[in-house]
């Protein structure tokens, strides 16, 4: 994420993206739910092997994830084809419920059943029935794909893109990284009372992190600068003697065996989006999985991932990972939240990039085109 060069004020994204509850009902409509958005970690979900099913909420949406006899990842929603119910009842504001395995998915109301892969395979008393054919009554599919680890959703799959173009360029630069053996090693779960684009923006920049930050600080000095000296591809230096971001800069963790030199001892960051970003230290990721639930809440999702022997340790403790990303995350939200009131303020008629928030601007380049596109 290299800091630009411009020396103008650029605009904000216009205030109603993120107060507007009218307005982020049509960004889900227009541009989330035409994207891939990223649900978890595939072993957290449980989908680990064939034969495994998981509810997972997409926008709102509950779906089902299974992963098929091939290996291969299916989505469905999570609605019966006959007269709606769904398949895995999922109560409002609860739990979704645990990943489990499963032969077919039957629907609890009149046992219309489908295989994993969709397929209408029984319908009870309907042998008789002239024009009915089960081709006709599959459940409605979801597009999933899995990335490096990740489980990715599409909501209309039928205009979905191949995930993997889509994060090549991603996959290219985070390719020493074993994202895709890492394991869930710390969860850190947190409801933000701020707009999903807020959070990106505040990833995006470190002009904050001088006044929010002070220990992230002190382990990457030249973030006390707001980042102007740093160059993201190349990765982050930390302050002499530190080399990762827990407590102290170190950790009893080895790094990650086929890492270069520069990335045993810088940290690195991706925004993939719209909702996954990932922060990557040398024995450690913290992915952070966002869920856009109003224009003024978001549920954040952050991972801390680890290699599988390490966790397999009896020793293995990631308390001094979780515990700094566990401040330094509750420092941004506490600061999002505080935009998200200003922002409602009536007084508040749009906001400005300063130089240091190039990166910032990507929210802008990103969602605009998409919703003009998408009307
Ligand atoms: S609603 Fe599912 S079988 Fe009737
Ligand atoms: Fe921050």
């Amino acid at each position: 994420m290299p800091v630009g060069d411009r020396s103008v004020m650029q605009r904000a994204l216009g205030k109603e993206h993120y107060v507007d509850a009218g307005a982020f009902t049509v960004e889900r409509e227009r541009v989330l739910g035409r994207e891939w958005f990223c649900v978890g970690r595939a072993d957290a979900l449980g989908l680990d092997r064939p034969g495994r099913l998981a509810v997972v909420s997409v926008l709102g949406e509950s779906v089902l994830v299974v992963r098929t006899a091939d290996g291969g990842l299916a989505g469905h929603y999570n609605v019966c084809r006959h007269r709606g119910s769904q398949l895995v009842p999922v109560q409002p504001d609860a739990a979704a419920p645990a990943p489990c395995d499963a032969k077919a998915i039957r629907c609890p109301y009149h046992s219309w059943t489908y295989a994993l892969d969709g397929r209408l395979m029984r319908a009870p008393h309907t042998d008789e029935v002239a024009d009915f054919d089960p081709v006709d009554f599959s459940l409605h599919p979801v597009g999933v794909e899995e990335w490096a680890g990740f489980v990715f959703a599409h909501l209309t799959p039928g205009r979905a893109s191949r995930l993997a173009d889509e994060l090549a360029d991603v996959a290219a630069r985070t390719r020493r990284y074993p994202l895709t053996d890492l394991v869930v090693g710390s969860r850190l779960d947190y409801t933000v009372r701020a707009n999903w684009k807020l959070v990106c923006e505040n990833y995006n920049e470190c002009y904050h992190c001088a006044g929010v930050h002070p220990e992230l600080c002190r382990l990457v000095p030249a973030f006390a600068r707001g980042g102007r000296d740093l160059a993201w591809e190349d990765g982050i230096p930390h302050r002499a003697g530190a080399w990762t971001f827990t407590l102290d800069g170190t950790s009893t963790r080895a790094p990650f065996r086929d890492l270069d030199d520069a990335e045993r001892t810088r940290h690195k960051g991706e925004l993939v989006y719209p909702n996954l970003m990932l922060s990557l230290s040398a024995e450690h990721v913290a992915a952070f999985v966002l869920q856009p639930l109003a224009h003024d809440l978001t549920r954040v999702e952050c991972s801390l991932l680890f290699a599988a022997d390490e966790t397999a340790k009896p020793s293995f403790d990631p308390s001094d990972a979780a515990a700094f990303w566990d401040l330094v995350n509750r420092q941004d939200w506490v600061i999002c939240e505080s935009v998200q009131r200003g922002m409602s303020s009536r007084a508040y008629e749009g906001g400005w990039y300063a130089p240091m928030e190039d990166e910032s601007l990507d929210i802008r380049r990103w969602l605009l085109p998409r919703l003009e596109a998408n009307r």
